[in-house]
């Protein structure tokens, strides 16, 4: 049987996705994932027990009709209760449960769906379940996003292309559209995807009392956070002797005050020696950058894990379902470095493999591993950014 792919079905081909819709516009992929991958996918009672959990990211958002015609979005933010849900009247009502694959990791299996999604770009699985009429209002995300019906029916209604300054209503929390002109909509049963490039204004409603989307977010840096990362990260390597030193006054004629073009020549100069890097700096300060990217927005606490050692690790390991890592290929035959959490640990390639890219390493390889190899791994589940199985 074909490995698991959301192109597998759709009529569309990976080449035609990354030609014509990557990052350029929405485009639907229906019967993408499998009725029989999406049967173990939380349902409206798992994402509330999750919800009720006080170290999970929760929103609920009720719908309400006003006098004017117009909809009223409230947001209440977790954790809820048991009595929260009880409370809920016959308003439409949305709850959204971000991390879902972290809290259970087996849903992280999803993933394979999406060989497209560089996994150091991927940010959660958000599941979001809904009564009929229920909606979080028409906005846009800033990140490309794929959103999976998982069960149950939504109506899309979405722009043709991002349009980053769409003006936003004044009152709302939710960073909702003044005027949401929508091109296209859609109807999206279990296993349909809609993707969506960052900044696509769009709207989804349920048009039942079972609909559940799983938004499979990515997170990419902006331009501006790359630039004050890597400068922060250089600035903070650099003495303070090392100055700004404009050429003195050549004549007692020239003007103190004036700023000139030497001056700039000087700046520009300076600017351009730190700008001179290698491949190599550029590789790793990528790495320890994103591998942390996301720890820079959310405070999460994950759950308690128990530190075992390597020998207990019976059927391997695993990485920790809260740990970000990235690896890259080293020059030198078979080696590697491997980021984890914003550290760089210096590895084997299949051992650096083993762990971004399949997510384990199985018993077998364990047992073959190296010193240097066993030492990392020792270091990391001391840390707790990997886990015995
Ligand atoms: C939802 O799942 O209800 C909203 C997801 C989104 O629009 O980004
Ligand atoms: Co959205």
């Amino acid at each position: 049987m074909n490995k698991p792919d959301i192109f597998n079905q759709s009529g569309l081909s990976r080449e035609e996705f990354l030609r014509d819709y990557w990052q350029k516009k929405p485009v639907v992929l229906r019967r993408a994932v499998r009725q029989s991958d999406l049967a173990f996918l939380p349902d409206k009672n798992d994402l509330q027990k999750l919800a009720e959990h006080e170290d999970v990211q929760s929103r609920l958002v009720i719908t309400e009709p006003t006098a004017t015609g117009k909809t009223r979005y409230q947001v209440e933010y977790g954790p809820f209760s048991a009595e929260d849900w009880r409370h809920l009247s016959s308003v439409p009502w949305t709850l959204l449960v971000s991390d879902v694959e972290k809290w259970q990791p087996s849903h992280r299996r999803l993933l394979n769906y999406f060989p497209i999604i560089r996994r150091w770009l991927f940010d959660d699985l958000m599941f979001s379940y809904a009564t009929c009429g229920g909606s979080v209002g028409a906005h846009t995300d800033h990140y490309d996003v794929f959103l999976l019906q998982t069960a149950g029916t939504r109506q899309w209604s979405y722009g043709q292309h991002p349009d980053p300054d769409a003006p936003l209503q004044t009152s709302s929390e939710l960073k909702l559209l003044r005027d949401f002109q929508p091109e296209n909509t859609a109807v999206l049963t279990a296993g349909d995807i809609l993707y969506l490039p960052a900044e696509v204004p769009h709207h989804g409603i349920a048009l039942d009392d079972e609909c559940i989307t799983c938004s499979v977010g990515l997170r990419a840096p902006a331009e501006s956070e790359l630039l004050s990362g890597y400068f922060e990260d250089l600035a903070a390597t650099l003495p303070e002797h090392r100055r700004f030193s404009p050429t003195p006054q050549e004549s007692a004629t020239s003007h103190p005050g004036e700023i000139t073009s030497e001056d700039v020549q000087q700046l520009r100069m300076t600017l351009e020696r730190h700008l001179a890097l290698d491949d190599t700096q550029l590789a790793n300060w990528l790495g320890r950058f994103i591998t942390q990217y996301r720890n820079l927005f959310f405070e999460i606490t994950p759950p308690e894990s128990t530190t075992a050692s390597l020998e207990q690790a019976r059927h391997g390991i695993q990485p920790d379902p809260f740990s970000r890592m990235a690896w890259r290929q080293l020059k030198n035959d078979g080696e590697a470095e491997l980021f984890v959490n914003g550290q760089v640990y210096s590895c084997s390639h299949t051992l650096a493999q083993a762990l971004c890219d399949e997510q384990r390493v199985n018993r077998d390889h364990l047992l073959s591993l190296d010193s240097r190899d066993r030492q990392v791994l020792e270091q990391l589940l001391e840390s707790g950014e990997i886990q015995a199985k």
